[in-house]
């Protein structure tokens, strides 16, 4: 139990830039707390004791703002971050390792009972915020939705869907989609690996930039003054 509690800390510290303590996340993260108390209303919902597993559910919904249907089934490692207003329905799955932002639905279009009305995530997809994810489709290993598109259809595994409703974006890569090279490579935000960007962040880089500029501003400064210095002589 307290393994599993540390690897669900550890993989908060590891994806929400603003975490800065373990004491941190355990006491101040609700999307932890919706994690935690999803295990046993899960558990009671799965041994008959579904009334208990409904009003679990409803005590987390209250203290974090998160409503997972105790039907639902959820990976390791999954992050609910900020999270306020998700909403996660009663045939849904969540793979290990996913990351959900807050306003994300993941929500059915049926009211067939007993059918899998909800959406099936992969591992290590990022739903972004305010995405809503509707149908019993799966999305695939390592997917990204963009903020606030609306999924109805499959999202191939590594894709990136974005807009209303969502398309998969053309890959920057050259396969089919946007698959990403190593899809358990978490990016807060599921901001790309962009090798330009990544050089503009390099520290050696920006040191060696900022050296080159210095040394032209410097030879720029002393041909300014040579021009000054002759037009003085001049007049
Ligand atoms: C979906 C997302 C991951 C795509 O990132 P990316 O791969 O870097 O994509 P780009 O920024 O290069 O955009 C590619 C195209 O998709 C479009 N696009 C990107 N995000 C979009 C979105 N949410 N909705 C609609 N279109 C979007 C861009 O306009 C661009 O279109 P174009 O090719 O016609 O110009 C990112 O935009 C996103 O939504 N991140 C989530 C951020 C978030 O939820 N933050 C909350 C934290 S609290």
């Amino acid at each position: 139990m307290f393994k599993r509690l540390r690897s669900d800390i550890q993989c908060i510290l590891d994806r929400d830039p603003a975490a800065r303590t373990g004491w941190e996340v355990l006491t101040c993260y609700p999307g932890l707390h919706a994690v935690i108390l999803h295990r046993p209303a899960h558990w009671f919902w799965n041994h008959r004791l579904k009334w208990v597993g409904r009003f679990i559910s409803y005590l987390s919904r209250f203290f974090t703002g998160i409503e997972i249907h105790p039907g639902a089934k959820i990976g390791d490692r999954v992050f609910f971050d900020h999270a306020m207003g998700v909403v996660v329905g009663e045939t849904a799955e969540i793979g290990d390792g996913c990351t959900i932002y807050q306003g994300v639905t993941l929500g059915g279009t049926s009211l067939y009972k007993g059918t899998k009305r909800h959406p099936t995530l992969g591992k290590n997809v990022v739903v972004s915020a305010g995405a809503k994810v509707l149908g019993g489709f799966t999305v695939g290993d390592g997917a990204k939705i963009g903020s606030n598109a609306v999924v109805i259809k499959p999202v191939p595994a590594g894709a990136t869907a974005v807009g209303i409703p969502a398309r998969i974006l053309p890959s920057k890569n050259g396969s089919s989609a946007d698959a990403m090279q190593d899809a358990s490579r978490f990016t807060a935000y599921g901001i790309s690996s962009d090798p330009s960007a990544d050089e503009a962040f390099n520290p050696e880089w920006v040191n060696q930039t900022l050296k080159t500029l210095q040394a032209t501003v410097a030879a720029q400064e002393a041909e300014i003054k040579s021009l000054r210095d002759a037009q003085t002589q001049v007049s």
